[in-house]
């Protein structure tokens, strides 16, 4: 058991790395687990991603192509369900064929994955919400929620190469400090000796109401309740997307359906803007600063990708991004912050 997934990638760090080696991670990622790898002297290598999470094919490539006069990775880190902070995740055909990679170059594969229970499967837009019969979002069943799970790492696992770091912070309380790791035995021996030497235990405290609460639920409980936070989600995500389609510039502004979590992703077009050559010599990151001091004077807050952005990494095009979140805002601030959002990109682009 851990105090978290904090916790356990900082405990995953110090049971696999020795200062000088190279661990994979994506181009974007939670910035603590960046700066947890600092101070341990661990290279962060980043790997390929799109709207989906990393290309397995990019990834096989990198370590084609890796310096033989170099160590190889020992491991991938990676958020595989709601990334943060771009919202993405993998499907089960990514997740094999990672695996399969993971085998043929011989590196651990440790997933954080503290969004994976917040599913929700596909955005239906509102023109195709009104036209169907059903109701606007459908609770699942506790069957139908089980089977809609992309499966985990785990499920592909036949070398005990995975590691999957698990929480309680985004599906009851962050409070609660606890969380758990799932892996092969030797392993597991070894995070169980730092512990020992380290955190000992989550609280004791935290864990008998833990225990407690999941006793009176029982398995059936929990599943109900992951039903409903599952149908909360599913509102607000569909809410923020259909404000952000009537809120947001088309010709600069995007934005990707997360399937998962509790965060979107909103990419802009740096180039587009009318001073990107002179005042903003052709930066798109002095863009996104200026247009993040822009957004919160007019009163919203989006985070700027590139605060997340892995070390050795350099964006590909002119656009960058900004991540949002719906998870703890009623729906009407939600409207209100969104619509702010977007009319300070159409100001700050003279649209
Ligand atoms: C990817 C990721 N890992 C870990 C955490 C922290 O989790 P915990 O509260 O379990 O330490 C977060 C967010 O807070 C996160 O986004």
């Amino acid at each position: 058991m851990t105090t978290g997934n904090t916790q356990a990638w900082d405990a995953t760090l110090r049971t696999f790395c020795d200062p000088g080696d190279s661990i994979l991670v994506e181009e974007y990622t939670f910035a603590a687990s960046l700066e947890a790898a600092k101070p341990l002297e661990v290279n962060c290598i980043p790997v390929s991603i799109d709207d989906h999470g990393i290309v397995p094919e990019k990834l096989d490539e990198l370590l084609n192509n890796w310096d033989a006069f170099k160590k190889k990775p020992k491991l991938l880190y990676t958020i595989p369900t709601g990334q943060n902070p771009t919202g993405s995740t993998l499907s089960a055909k990514r997740r094999e064929a990672i695996y399969k990679i993971a085998c043929k170059h011989d590196f651990i594969i440790v997933e954080d994955e503290p969004y994976y229970f917040l599913q929700m499967g596909n955005y239906k837009t509102k023109a195709a919400k009104s036209e169907s019969s059903e109701p606007p979002v459908k609770k699942f069943t506790q069957e139908k929620l089980l089977q809609s799970l992309v499966p985990s790492f785990l499920h592909f696992d036949t070398e005990g190469r995975v590691v999957r770091l698990d929480s309680l912070s985004k599906v009851l309380a962050p409070g609660v400090r606890i969380g758990w790791i799932v892996a092969q035995k030797e392993v597991i021996e070894k995070y169980v000796y730092l512990n020992e030497v380290s955190i000992q235990s989550p609280s004791g405290f935290s864990q008998s109401m833990v225990h407690s609460l999941l006793t009176r639920w029982g398995q059936s409980g929990y599943l109900e309740w992951l039903i409903e936070l599952r149908h909360e989600y599913t509102i607000k995500r569909d809410f923020t997307m259909d404000v952000l389609t009537e809120v947001l510039p088309k010709s600069v502004a995007t934005v990707v359906a997360p399937t998962a979590g509790m965060f979107f992703s909103i990419v802009i077009d740096g180039s587009k803007h009318p001073d990107f050559k002179t005042k903003f010599e052709s930066d798109p990151l002095k863009v996104e600063e200026a247009l993040f001091e822009s957004s919160v004077k007019d009163g919203s807050l989006m985070v700027p990708g590139s605060w997340f952005q892995s070390p050795n990494f350099k964006a590909h095009d002119d656009s960058f991004f900004f991540r949002g979140t719906y998870a703890a805002v009623p729906l009407d601030n939600l409207k209100i912050g969104l619509t702010r959002f977007g009319e300070t990109v159409k100001k700050f682009y003279g649209l």
